[in-house]
Formats: structure tokens, sequence, C-alpha cells
């Protein structure tokens, strides 16, 4: 709800204030902080967007009391995407796997979460650079969110890291033994079989990725601790890795 509200402020009279009240897990944790603005269209996601910062956001824990567990693993998607790009949270999450469900703990995970999106933001605003690091899964994970209906935004995040972290290894030199752990992660909170997506399909609108550069897709990869990289792939070999990667799932 907040990208609409956040985009309708934006054009409205060519941008007026607007303050978020995140409510889902997921919005405390990532959408509300940021000023990115989007909906999807013509079966492309995100393609019509603004940057609008927010004077406020106010998260209340209080509302996760009454949010569907589903809707917890959404938020939980966005915050192993963010342990993939700090080593303190990460090492917190994998200290306390049972706990990742546990509301009070998710509670103290927001200030953290929100410190971490912030830092990225205030240093690139406009994604020139450094911000790319958010899009870790994304471009995969965008592309099996609109190939799989029935799947939410954290979810194929989740999906997509999976299948790009192992696209890092085979491509990248990267920390094998703490990739291993980001999977325990992931695996903590996935309740789909990665197995099932059709990712060939999937592949093929992960080509309309505005966030492409060139000829093929370019991702942004969790590599060691805290570390992430740009992989650009042609299509045809992103296309043949990815269901080479689901069968070895
Ligand atoms: N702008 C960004 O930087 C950014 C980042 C990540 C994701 N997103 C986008 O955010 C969207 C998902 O947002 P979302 O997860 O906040 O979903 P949402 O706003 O669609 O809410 C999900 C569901 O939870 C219900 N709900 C909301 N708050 C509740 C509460 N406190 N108790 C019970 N039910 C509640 C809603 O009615 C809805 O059914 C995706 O479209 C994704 O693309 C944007």
């Amino acid at each position: 709800m907040g990208d609409i509200g956040g985009l309708a402020a934006s054009l409205y009279m060519r941008g007026i204030s607007c303050i978020q009240i995140p409510t889902t897990l997921l919005a405390q944790v990532d959408s509300s902080v940021g000023g990115k603005t989007a909906i999807d269209f013509c079966g492309v996601k995100n393609l019509i967007g603004t940057f609008h910062q927010p004077m406020y956001v106010f998260a209340d824990p209080t509302f996760l009391n009454t949010l569907p567990e589903r809707e917890i693993r959404c938020g939980l998607g966005e915050i192993v995407k963010h342990a993939a790009l700090s080593a303190p949270l990460f090492d917190l999450l994998t200290e306390n796997m049972e706990r990742l469900f546990d509301l009070k703990f998710l509670a103290q995970l927001v200030p953290e979460n929100i410190a971490i999106k912030a830092n990225i933001v205030q240093r690139d605003p406009n994604e020139t650079g450094l911000r790319r690091c958010l899009n870790l899964g994304h471009t995969t994970g965008h592309a099996i969110e609109l190939t799989e209906k029935t799947l939410s935004h954290g979810e194929c995040v989740l999906l997509g890291l999976l299948y790009e972290e192992r696209l890092a290894r085979k491509h990248l030199g990267t920390d094998n033994a703490y990739l291993d752990g980001l999977d325990a992660l992931i695996y903590r909170v996935l309740t789909r079989d990665a197995r099932e997506i059709d990712v060939g399909s999937a592949a093929r609108l992960a080509l309309l990725d505005k966030k492409n550069t060139g000829k093929g897709v370019t991702l942004a990869v969790p590599v060691k601790k805290g570390e992430f990289a740009l992989l650009e792939l042609a299509y045809d070999d992103y296309v043949r890795e990815l269901k080479e990667i689901r069968e070895t799932l």
C-alpha cells in the first residue's frame, strides 16, 4: 500500500509531503524507507514509479500482532536480504534461528533493518551505484513474482536469492561456507519448494527488468559476508543455468 500512497503523493500537484505508516513487517523493515514508489505495468514489475522521500516513517510494532504468518514470512524475505548485506545482522539471525518467528524478536529487528537500508539510501538516493545492492535476489525474484502469481513478494525474493546465490558460486569468487549459512536462513523462512518454479518462463520476464544494462541480465548477488557484486550474464546462459540449478536443489 505504501508504494501506491507514495506514488500518488509524488504525482499530486507535482508532489506533496507524505508520511509512511507501515503496517506489515515487509513495509516496516524495507518498503516504507528509501522513497522508492512504483506500480507494475504491462507485465513489468515497478515500471511506473518515482523517488519521493517520506517526511517521516512511523513504524509501530503493535501492527505485527495481527499479521498472518505468511506476511511475516514475506517480511522475513527482505530481512534475510538485508542480512546478506550486513555481517552483524547475518550473525544475529543465524544465532537466533529458532526465534525468527517470535514477534518480540522481530520488533527488535525493525530499527536495525531501517538503519541498514537508510544508510545505503543516504549514500546513493537515486540508485546510481551502491543502492543496487538492495536489489539482491530481486531480478530473478521479480520475474518469479510475475510468473508464479500465487507467491508473495518476500517469498519470491527468497527464491531469487537462492537461485542468484548459486549463479554467484559458479561465476565469482564466493565464500561458500557463508553462502551455505545464507541458504540455511532462506530455507528456515521459505515454505515453497524452489524446484517447482517455472524458471524458464521467469527468465524470459527477467530480460524485461529495467535494471538490465547490456544484452543479458544484470544481477546483484551475494559473494561474501556483507559483500555483494554485480553479475552480468548473457540471456541464453542465464536461462540455461537457472534450469541447471533447479535440478540441483
Ligand atoms: N518501495 C520499495 O522500496 C519496496 C520494497 C519492497 C517491496 N515493495 C513492494 O511492496 C509490496 C508488498 O507490500 P506489503 O508486504 O507491505 O503488502 P501489502 O500492503 O499488500 O499487505 C499485504 C497484506 O497484509 C494485510 N495487512 C497489512 N497490514 C496488516 C496488519 N497489521 N494486520 C493484518 N493484516 C495486514 C493487507 O491487507 C494485505 O492483505 C510489493 O508489491 C513489493 O513490490 C516495495
